[in-house]
């Protein structure tokens, strides 16, 4: 039995899947990533993962996110779920065959945000699992809300989350670019990138991004960042690393020297 501080790796969509064809999982991306976990044998690893080109389209076609509006979006909603498990089974699928003691949670049965924000997230089997030497697997999910009847809830706000509860070592977030960027890296080739930030460089690099709005919509860093400071300040460092690249996420979850920008609180 562990009681150790978790590790928390996000796995973004861009990386499990082709953002620009919908529902086109990456299964040779799902298989390497599957070796890398089996290889680093982590004792305390939680993986979050995001929708790619799974969630977002129905997500977006039913405006699942915009809350509760008329009875069409009902079946939206169970749709949005549904494809997100398929993704979800995927990436399981290449971690059980292997031997890894992953088990699927999905949020939509223990998570109710209010206006998009967790209000409830029970996380005594998560621990419990944690402890016992499993890797609990979670992602951006359909979920519930209080306010405005239900939403969709990124993966990085579960990351963020559960991080900050169990006040996990490190956070380690898997994406499809080399790390943080004063521009964005696909369309200006000049972009330079930041091997580390601390919380005062980091809130000058967001208002930065703020008034570039295609780098947000590409990259999605900007949000990406924001939803992960509270994390920073409660002083858990976060990696944002390339998780397409060979063995990224084996280093990453090993400790090792990675290239990537890491966020610290100074
Ligand atoms: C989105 O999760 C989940 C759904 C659309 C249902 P994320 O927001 O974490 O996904 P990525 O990593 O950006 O694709």
């Amino acid at each position: 039995m562990s009681k150790a501080k978790p590790v928390i790796l996000k796995i973004g969509g861009s990386v499990l899947t082709n953002k620009t064809v919908e529902l086109e999982a990456r299964m040779d991306m799902i298989s390497g990533i599957a070796d890398q976990i089996l290889e680093a044998n982590p004792k305390n690893l939680v993986i979050v993962h995001g929708g790619g080109s799974f969630g977002h389209p129905t997500a977006q076609k039913y405006a699942i996110k915009e809350g509760f509006k008329d009875e069409a979006q009902i079946a939206g909603f169970a749709e949005t779920h549904h494809i997100m498990t398929v993704l979800n089974g995927l990436l399981m699928d290449a971690l059980i065959w292997r031997g890894i003691p992953a088990i699927s949670m999905a949020p939509s049965s223990y998570v109710i945000t209010r206006n998009g924000r967790i209000q409830h997230l029970d996380m005594t089997i998560l621990k419990r699992l944690l402890e016992m030497g499993f890797i609990p697997v979670l992602y951006g999910d359909t979920v519930i809300d209080e306010e405005i009847g239900f939403t969709i809830l990124s993966g990085d706000q579960i990351v963020a989350y559960l991080a900050t509860q169990m006040n996990a070592e490190r956070i380690l977030v898997g994406v499809d670019v080399d790390g943080v960027y004063d521009d964005n890296p696909k369309s200006n080739p000049k972009a330079k990138m930041f091997t580390r930030l601390n919380m005062e460089e980091l809130k000058n690099v967001l208002e930065k991004l703020g008034g570039s709005e295609g780098y947000d919509v590409t990259g999605g860093m900007r949000s990406k960042i924001a939803e992960l400071m509270p994390a920073v300040m409660q002083g858990i460092p976060v990696l944002i690393f390339n998780a397409t690249k060979t063995k990224h996420i084996y280093k990453a979850i090993k400790g090792e020297n990675v290239k990537g920008t890491l966020i610290e609180k100074e």
